[in-house]
């Protein structure tokens, strides 16, 4: 598997695949090219019976410093709705198998959002986090107002995307972004550690275990959010809520009926 922006090792241990994200020196920014050979790759590692946990990680100074600035600054609108790069980031959401995120240093913008693609994050001390993307205009694309909400609270995400603030490894432990926090000489190594006790499981039960929490994850707000609307409008059709509405109007205490 020869790639420019990444290196993937199929057989890195027994049924661990590794994904390397590898422009060191722009700090991994995600370029279209870096994200399609991502995605090219998970295909493939998904299709092969050898692998059964993959790992992706960058290097010490960077997971990813984010989409690629350079590649995005002159576009317009429509320029990015035609590249429409977010159906590779769909891809990289559907793979079937686990993803463990090996993260050091950097992982801002598009990058902390790529280790909330992943399915557990395995930080180095050295490790950082942020949505700095409110610094430069915009805002995060690729997810991060939704699974950062999801994952940290409401007023935390809000903190970090309204502000652009980074937080340390041990922030985002205790605020529930990632699972583990280690010595920077030891975040792949314990990475390692999960997928290989992961690969020691039954593939079709991590499998489907894997589809069933991103299930419940993926349509819990929204089917909870129509939930609500509905009760919140058949309670329109009661007696109670005239009563209660025509009290509050009228400045009395309220007698409900219970029909
Ligand atoms: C392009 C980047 C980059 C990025 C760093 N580089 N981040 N290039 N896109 N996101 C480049 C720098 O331009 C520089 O190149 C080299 O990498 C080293 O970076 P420095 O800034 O010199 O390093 P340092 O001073 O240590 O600062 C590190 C940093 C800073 C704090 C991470 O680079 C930074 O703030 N980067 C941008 C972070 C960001 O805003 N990310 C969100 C992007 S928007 P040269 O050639 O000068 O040496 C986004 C939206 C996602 O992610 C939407 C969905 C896809």
């Amino acid at each position: 598997m020869d790639y420019e922006f990444i290196q993937v090792e199929p057989r890195f241990a027994p049924f661990v695949a590794l994904l390397r994200l590898n422009r060191p020196k722009e700090l991994n920014a995600l370029n279209l090219g870096l994200m399609g050979e991502i995605r090219d790759a998970l295909g493939i590692l998904d299709n092969d019976e050898e692998v059964r946990v993959i790992i992706l990680t960058g290097n010490d100074r960077a997971f990813a410093a984010g989409a690629d600035i350079k590649q995005m600054a002159g576009k317009g609108a429509i320029d990015m709705l035609k590249i429409d790069q977010f159906s590779t980031w769909d891809a990289i959401r559907k793979t079937k198998k686990p993803i463990i995120a090996a993260v050091s240093g950097f992982a801002l913008g598009g990058g902390c959002e790529l280790c909330m693609h992943c399915d557990i994050i395995i930080a180095s001390e050295t490790a950082q986090f942020g949505q700095p993307e409110i610094n430069i205009g915009v805002m995060p694309g690729a997810g991060g107002t939704q699974r950062l909400t999801r994952a940290v609270g409401k007023v935390k995400a809000m903190e970090m995307v309204l502000t652009g603030s980074f937080i340390s490894a041990q922030e985002a432990l205790q605020w529930g972004l990632i699972n583990k926090v280690v010595p920077v000489e030891l975040y792949l190594d314990e990475a390692l550690k999960m997928a290989v006790e992961i690969a020691s499981k039954s593939p079709i039960a991590v499998q489907l275990a894997k589809e069933s929490v991103l299930k419940s994850f993926d349509s819990h707000l929204q089917e909870g959010l129509y939930f609500e609307r509905k009760n919140f409008y058949m309670l329109f059709a009661t007696e109670d809520q005239k009563e209660g509405m025509n009290a509050f109007i009228e400045k009395r205490k309220a007698a409900f009926s219970g029909k």
